[in-house]
């Protein structure tokens, strides 16, 4: 049997697959791959692209993780955080825009601390019930993680960025553990959260048994989303020599996470956008269902520098949304206003 025929009806790939997927130069088995991963969601979830208002509280970071701009030893950075009133600022916007579904995203920044923070999200609940909250803010404890979901929040986007711990500690400062950001993870699906994890493709020491481990990790949490886009190498951080991540990389391991995980809520990332200017539009016809424009206020954006040239740092939340909905109805989707919640089997 075909390797792709195989992924998709075992919803499983072997070690080897994965290899042979993402060596491959076969015209006609990638765009296989890609037809294959667009009919299984298109079975899910139609014609249909979810999307999120992404509003980016604060380049503020405790932690130092050696590929990120934020990174707190980068004393290049520029600091800012959102006050309340911008935040709630950036929810009006977004919802007069169509927005159903709020991203609060940010470094792990102490001023956003529970006491803060649950008033925020469960200011944001009262304003808006018909609205998605998804929290994006690292790692936290137990308490803070079920405090803000008492509070009104609903779905919560930790990257697990590798699921190899020997690979995990090549990319994160020794005061960071790979045990604590799987337990994380753990902790907020027990609690309840509609749950997102990821990586970054082609980071530094990545391997095709890591990836391989990335998937099988996948197929074990079954999360809710998965966000996965190339690394982009970035200035004043250890890493800023290293290759970036490759486009072609990203699109067949979007193909592939659509496969082995036909529910999964998966979206065309910045980072995939950066990288390539029709990478948003490639990611959707590889399988991805989600986009999330920016909402950020306009003078902050450049400032929540991540990695470096992201896009739509330049745009208004109006333009960035209408930016966005031109591209997706440029390969023949449909944006919905809707808070885009996950299709259980
Ligand atoms: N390139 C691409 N993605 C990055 N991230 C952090 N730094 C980079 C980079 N240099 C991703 C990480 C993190 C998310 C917020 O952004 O996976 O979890
Ligand atoms: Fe943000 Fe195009 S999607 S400017």
């Amino acid at each position: 049997m075909n390797i792709i025929d195989y992924i998709a009806q075992n919803r499983d790939i072997t070690r080897e697959q994965l290899e042979a997927v993402l060596t491959t130069d076969d015209k006609e088995s990638i765009e296989y791959l890609r037809s294959s991963a667009r009919r299984v969601a298109d079975s899910v979830y139609g014609n249909k692209i979810f999307m999120r208002g992404l509003i980016e509280l604060s380049s503020y970071c405790r932690n130092d993780c050696l590929y990120c701009g934020l990174r707190r030893s980068n004393k290049e950075a520029v600091r800012y955080r959102l006050n309340e009133q911008q935040i709630y600022d950036c929810c009006a916007t977004g919802y007069r825009l169509g927005f159903r579904t709020f991203v609060m995203q940010g470094g792990e920044d102490g001023w956003f601390n529970d006491e803060r923070m649950c008033r925020i999200v469960s200011n944001v609940r009262k304003q808006y019930p018909d609205c998605a909250i998804t929290l994006s803010l690292g790692e936290r404890s137990r308490e803070s993680y079920q405090a803000l979901f008492d509070a009104g929040a609903n779905r919560y986007l930790l990257r697990h960025e590798t699921a190899s711990a020997e690979h995990y500690s090549k990319l994160h400062p020794d005061e960071m553990s790979w045990q604590n950001r799987m337990e994380c993870l753990h902790t907020l699906k027990e609690i309840g959260y509609q749950v997102g994890c990821g990586f970054m493709v082609g980071s530094p020491y990545q391997t095709i048994d890591t990836l391989y481990a990335d998937l099988q990790f996948i197929r074990e949490l079954q999360p809710q989303m998965v966000g996965i886009g190339p690394f982009v190498a970035t200035a004043n951080t250890p890493f800023a020599s290293f290759p970036n991540g490759k486009v072609s990389d990203t699109l067949r391991l979007l193909a592939i996470i659509r496969l082995i995980h036909p529910h999964v809520l998966l979206p065309a990332t910045t980072a995939l956008g950066t990288l390539h200017p029709r990478g948003r539009e490639l990611g959707i016809q590889f399988g991805a269902n989600v986009v999330m424009p920016n909402l950020s206020p306009l003078d902050h954006r450049k400032d929540y520098a991540i990695y470096d040239n992201k896009i739509c740092t330049g745009e208004e939340a109006a333009e960035c949304r209408a930016c966005t909905e031109h591209r997706i109805k440029s390969i023949g989707f449909e944006t919905v206003v809707d808070r885009g919640d996950y299709k259980k089997d």
